[in-house]
């Protein structure tokens, strides 16, 4: 899609982002702040800061990234989420000046860089952002092409008596592209909520971030440590930075 670009996502989602049925925060944030190992970490799109406040407030240094002045705004405006120095920028390609011992790139935003080219210039930006031996970590959906029939799919998400939330979802086999709109119906009203993604393998993940000079120490199923396998429909992929 010509017209999506690096601010798109926080310019639609902003306003309603914090509303959304989020996973709670809390394994999330247990797993990180051990992987931090007390040194200081990087958020690559930080969003509305999610779960880069409850790490600051365990006492993690935590820096950040994002494209959207609409999320940094969100995440300022919260308590505690002034304090958190972030810089507006795209992920898929960074430069820092400190180096990390953790950086993480959570709930699916590495598939938010439409192309190839981009997430492995993502991963290169996030391994040159780390110390020798520091750790990536990155969470996304497992790809379910099964779920197209003709490549779309729809479905209801939520219907009440005076609204229905539908998302109507298009995809492209042959790019490992997804274009989805989250339709709000509401009376006398129509809200568009889109969202344009890359998914990747984790095959091709493990790629491109041997590429970039890290490998991958464990991948779960999710936060707790599940096991990743067939039946997982996220996962979490630890890669750490090559010691040279
Ligand atoms: C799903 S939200 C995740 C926010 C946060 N990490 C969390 O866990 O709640 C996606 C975030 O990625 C940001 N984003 C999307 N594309 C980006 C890009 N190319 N560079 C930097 N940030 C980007 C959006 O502005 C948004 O804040």
């Amino acid at each position: 899609m010509s017209d999506w670009n690096a601010e798109t996502y926080g310019s639609r989602w902003s306003e309603i982002y914090d509303g959304l049925p989020w996973p709670g925060p809390d394994q999330a944030v247990d797993q990180l702040a051990k992987l931090a190992g007390g040194g200081p970490v990087l958020e690559l799109a930080i969003g509305t800061g999610r779960l880069a406040i409850p790490l600051a407030q365990r006492g993690v240094e935590i820096h950040g990234i994002d494209s959207s002045a609409e999320m940094i705004e969100k995440l300022r405006s919260k308590e505690g989420g002034a304090d958190i120095p972030v810089t507006l920028g795209d992920i898929s390609s960074f430069t820092t000046e400190k180096k990390y011992s953790l950086a993480f790139l959570v709930l699916n935003t590495i598939y938010a860089l439409q192309s190839q080219e981009a997430q492995l210039s993502c991963f290169a930006s996030a391994a040159a952002a780390l110390e020798p031996g520091g750790t990536f970590v990155v969470e996304a959906f497992m790809p379910d092409p099964t779920r197209f029939r003709r490549n779309s799919w729809t479905q209801v998400h939520d219907i009440g008596l005076d609204h229905v939330l539908i998302e109507a979802d298009r995809h492209d086999p042959s790019t490992q592209q997804i274009l989805e709109q989250h339709i709000h119906l509401k009376q006398g009203k129509v809200e568009l909520f889109p969202a344009f993604l890359r998914y990747i393998w984790p095959s091709e993940m493990d790629l491109m971030a041997k590429l970039a000079g890290m490998s991958l120490v464990e991948r779960c199923g999710g936060w707790s440590g599940e096991p990743f396998n067939a039946r997982s429909g996220n996962q979490v992929s630890v890669y750490r930075r090559d010691e040279a």
